[in-house]
């Protein structure tokens, strides 16, 4: 013992400081390159999830749902990636596409400067990628925080691209029946949590006996979600998976709330929510133990 007090009270010479200062730097370079390559096209997993819903209605067992969330088309994920993302997904012939949210950058000041400004070219390419997603049952997106952050004109263009340009349905606190003969299933969509969400709105109308998916970026809704909306199974993202996950430390980054809600699939009762790792990344194009998904569900 006397010993090892004694080395550990040592002078440091010079030699075992650089020594020191050297490996840091080395893991650190080692950490930071290993986390770029998990952003990288070649990372995007299709998770493949069967999801029971006990009120399905018989024709919509093997009911596909292909999901893509978070896309973030910005200078930090370029228009390949999201091109592999869109093919993994219509690869599997999925009956019907959603979209939940974040489907740009904003104004963020953030070194080396303004990497996430929105750039009407990123929203070009959003557009031309995702013009390709498309499903018998057809292509429905909610929007995110993000689509909300550079004002109301470009959450305006954004939603008029998506409409007229791509074909796509943008549920802004609304609903639309999916129907097979003489069954039907709801898909209600809301806008982000953090800005005008409305579930009310949303559910006027909508008859209580039938099966609802809910589309909501942000899977904090759940907050205010009760066993009387009947709400089966709520399809979120927004979490990113934590981007940047560590052992035993956690998602140090996460931005939800209820950290219940950070990836995978979660149960309440009756209800579930699936959480979407997202195509894309913020702020840094790092990501540790969460790669990026593409997300096939199936009802049964
Ligand atoms: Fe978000």
């Amino acid at each position: 013992m006397k010993k090892i007090i004694q080395y550990l009270n040592r002078p440091l010479s010079r030699r075992f400081f650089l020594k020191g200062a050297l490996g840091a730097f080395g893991v650190s370079v080692l950490g930071i390159g290993k986390g770029f390559a998990n952003t990288l096209r070649s990372q995007i997993r299709l998770e493949r999830v069967p999801i029971r819903l006990e009120r399905l209605p018989e024709s919509f067992r093997g009911f596909k749902i292909a999901q893509l969330s978070d896309l973030h088309s910005s200078p930090l994920v370029d228009q390949e990636h999201l091109e592999h993302a869109v093919q993994l997904a219509i690869a599997e012939k999925p009956d019907l596409v959603v979209l939940t949210g974040d489907y740009i950058g904003h104004t963020l000041r953030t070194a080396p400067g303004q990497i996430h400004k929105f750039d009407e070219i990123y929203l070009d390419q959003l557009v031309e990628t995702l013009v390709k997603a498309k499903a018998p049952f057809g292509t429905y997106a909610v929007l995110g925080n993000h689509d909300f952050w550079s004002g109301p004109e470009v959450t305006e263009r954004l939603c008029r691209a998506f409409e007229t340009r791509a074909g796509i349905t943008l549920l802004r606190n609304q609903r639309a029946v999916l129907s097979k003969g003489d069954e039907s299933i709801q898909l209600l969509g809301v806008d982000d949590y953090w800005h005008s969400w409305d579930l009310g709105q949303a559910m006027r109308r909508v008859p209580m006996k039938s099966v609802k998916i809910l589309l909501s970026h942000n899977p904090d809704i759940n907050r205010h979600l009760r066993p009387a909306h009947r709400i089966d199974l709520v399809l979120s993202g927004h979490t990113h998976g934590g981007q940047i996950t560590f052992p035993i430390l956690g998602a140090p980054f996460a931005t939800h709330m209820n950290k219940r809600y950070l990836r995978g699939l979660v149960r309440d009762g009756d209800r579930q929510t699936y959480i979407t790792r997202g195509v894309g990344h913020l702020v840094v194009p790092i990501r540790f133990n969460c790669p990026p998904e593409v997300t096939l569900i199936t009802l049964v």
